[in-house]
């Protein structure tokens, strides 16, 4: 099982493996038996388990996604990444709150650290985590701005740093992609199917309405991972990413 080279990995939904044991993680993927994915490895599961999970994944034939979300000195950030390159993954992130300075940082650690012969991983940042809403980024960051312009501002820093893209919602997609430019990539959590319970999230949209607006990748978490039949949910969203479901409309 592996992803060839002619698939476009734009195609995968990313799936969030928010559980924090490899049993967990094994019993979950046994569930999709030789299929490869597009998967993201958090802090819960990077933490509790550290590298030897994301070398098991990879040597399994999936794609992963790297989400620790960097954010500190940029000396550190460095040589984080620079560590962190050596894991051969496909995508990884850093806070843009952390400035350009860090994110530059960032990038050279990525690039000195990737193996010879192998394609660094695309490096992103957050911009406003998808869990929050104006009101709590105005009073708790201070920042006297609307939501979406502080996002835009964070999306062009990223792209002045030389950053692939951002984790945005996926409201603000097209908007990012209006203040940046083509192919800037728009890496966008908090999706849920029409009617899908929204948890902790707070700008939230279905799979076709990121693929509309612009994203250029969707991450799926508990609509998946908490499913009575995770299999055909990750197939549902994945249709309705990838158009064949025009009419199912939010
Ligand atoms: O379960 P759910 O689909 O909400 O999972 C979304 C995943 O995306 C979580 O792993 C969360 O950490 C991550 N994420 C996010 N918002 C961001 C960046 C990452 O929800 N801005």
């Amino acid at each position: 099982m592996k992803h060839n080279s002619t698939e476009n990995p734009l195609n995968y939904p990313i799936v969030a493996l928010d559980f924090s044991t490899t049993q967990e993680i094994k019993n979950f993927l046994l569930l999709f038996k030789d299929e490869p994915l597009y998967v993201k490895v958090g802090m819960e599961l990077y933490y509790q388990n550290g590298p030897e999970i994301v070398k098991w994944m990879k040597a399994c034939g999936h794609r992963i996604f790297l989400d620790l979300k960097l954010h500190d000195i940029p000396n550190t950030v460095y040589r984080a990444m620079k560590g962190l390159a050596g894991l051969d993954v496909d995508l990884i992130n850093v806070h843009a709150a952390g400035g350009t300075s860090m994110m530059q940082a960032a990038l050279e650690g990525v690039n000195e650290g990737t193996p010879n012969g192998s394609n660094p991983p695309k490096l992103i940042a957050v911009t406003q985590l998808t869990s929050t809403t104006e009101d709590k980024m105005q009073s708790e960051q201070l920042i006297e701005h609307s939501l979406k312009d502080s996002v835009l501002h964070y999306a062009k820093l990223t792209m002045d740093a030389g950053l692939d893209g951002v984790v945005c919602s996926a409201l603000e997609a097209k908007d990012i992609l209006q203040v940046t430019r083509p192919n800037f990539m728009c890496v966008t959590p908090g999706i849920r199917l029409s009617g899908g319970a929204s948890g902790d999230q707070k700008r939230i949209a279905t799979p076709e309405f990121a693929r509309l607006n612009g994203a250029s990748n969707i991450v799926v978490g508990r609509p998946i991972t908490l499913a009575n039949d995770p299999v055909q949910v990750y197939h549902q969203i994945k249709d309705q990413w990838n158009g064949a479901m025009k009419n199912d409309v939010n």
